[in-house]
């Protein structure tokens, strides 16, 4: 992960700028920070902590991941952004976040995290319980291709490769052929605007996860 995650993507970073670009406008909801035009952020499955470059100056960081072994690439990676105030992982999955204060952040940020966690609902009701009333989740997930007319082959060899349990061997339980959108949308947030869209990938094998989704969705 280390590995495929230090060479980033300037096409796939355009993305992400353009998603995450409203975090600045965010006010928090706790006096202090609010003060200093900070907010605070939750990340849940931060892993290597590649989003980092997107948060505004001041964020207040907690961040909750079930792999230890991310701890010591997260560390260093954190080390890079002084200007972002970031906690020691919580080792723990976000179903089972309990740690995390109800109604305490003003934002949760979750990338490519539905395609491996055991309990879709459960992580997200906990989303819901640990953001104050109006506060944002904001999403990015790759999906089940969702064009089976103009790209049946590629739904057909996700399907395969994760049904077989070839691919969620591979890559620590990450399946490609989830739709996470209906589950957000039932999940009990206030709005969820989210989109479907091809990722724009140029490694030849990743182009199985082109297929994705983005969005904020409200308390
Ligand atoms: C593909 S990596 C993505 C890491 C990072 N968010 C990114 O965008 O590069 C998936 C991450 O989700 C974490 N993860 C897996 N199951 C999880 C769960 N149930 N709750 C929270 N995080 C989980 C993994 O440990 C891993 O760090």
């Amino acid at each position: 992960m280390s590995r495929l995650t230090k060479e980033k993507d300037a096409k796939l970073e355009e993305v992400k700028k353009d998603l995450f670009a409203s975090l600045g406008a965010i006010v928090s909801h706790d006096p202090q920070l609010r003060k200093n035009k900070a907010i605070k952020i939750l990340e849940v499955g931060v892993g290597t902590g590649v989003n980092f470059s997107h948060y505004p100056n001041g964020s207040h960081l907690t961040v909750v991941d079930p792999n230890p072994h991310f701890v010591k690439y997260y560390n260093d990676n954190r080390k890079k952004f002084p200007n972002i105030h970031s906690q020691d992982i919580i080792v723990t999955t976000g179903e089972e976040m309990d740690q995390v204060e109800s109604n305490s952040v003003d934002v949760v940020v979750m990338t490519l995290v539905l395609c491996s966690v055991g309990h879709t609902d459960k992580i997200l009701q906990q989303i819901l319980r640990v953001l104050v009333p109006g506060g944002k989740f904001y999403f990015l997930e790759h999906i089940r291709e969702f064009d089976s007319e103009k790209y049946g082959i590629r739904q057909k060899l996700q399907d395969f490769l994760t049904e077989t349990g070839i691919w969620p061997l591979l890559f620590d339980g990450c399946c490609l052929n989830r739709d996470m959108l209906s589950a957000i949308n039932e999940a009990g947030f206030s709005s969820v605007i989210g989109e479907r869209f091809y990722a724009p990938i140029s490694n030849f094998f990743f182009k199985i996860i082109q297929p994705q989704l983005k969005g904020v969705a409200e308390k």
